[in-house]
């Protein structure tokens, strides 16, 4: 169930378009920045404050990458797997998270702190191969870079 606080926060969001359903994804990111991913329950709450159907507001969160509709780990890693990271050294990287990580692409860490996805280009190309973490873009990956930015976010390995 949304909690006040949150119901307040998709109301203010809501009041800055001038049609409710504008507000779809702020709506469902205020949500995901308290509990981590959305759920069915909580899909159809703000779907109805939105004036929208579970189906449609479900279409739009399948359809923004960023909204996760089930549970992911206390970080998620979105690392891009269009064509200039590809070129740039995508499976280099993915190979290192995987191994550093002890787990495959669409995985949750055991200890429930890093789940790792693709995503599609974050429009910083010409610094590829990047990943976000959470919310921060972090470009020119290197397996070193990648060490550090994990420990930055509580990696012991
Ligand atoms: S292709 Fe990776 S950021 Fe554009």
């Amino acid at each position: 169930m949304l909690s006040d606080e949150e119901r307040l926060e998709i109301e203010e969001e809501i009041g800055r378009y001038a049609q409710e359903r504008a507000a779809s994804v702020e709506a469902l990111m205020s949500v995901q920045r308290r509990r981590g991913w959305v759920d069915d329950e909580t899909l159809g709450e703000v779907a109805s404050m939105l004036g929208m159907s579970f189906d449609e507001l479900d279409g739009v969160a399948t359809f923004y990458n960023l909204i996760f509709r089930s549970p992911v780990g206390k970080n998620v890693i979105l690392l891009c797997d269009t064509i200039s990271c590809m070129v740039m050294g995508y499976e280099t990287i993915l190979a290192h998270l995987e191994e550093k990580l002890g787990i495959r692409l669409g995985q949750t860490t055991a200890d429930g702190l890093f789940t790792l996805l693709p995503v599609p280009c974050l429009g910083a190309c010409e610094r590829s191969p990047v990943m976000m973490v959470g919310e921060k873009l972090f470009p020119g990956l290197t397996p070193e870079r990648v060490d550090e930015i994990l420990r930055e976010h509580g990696w012991r390995g």
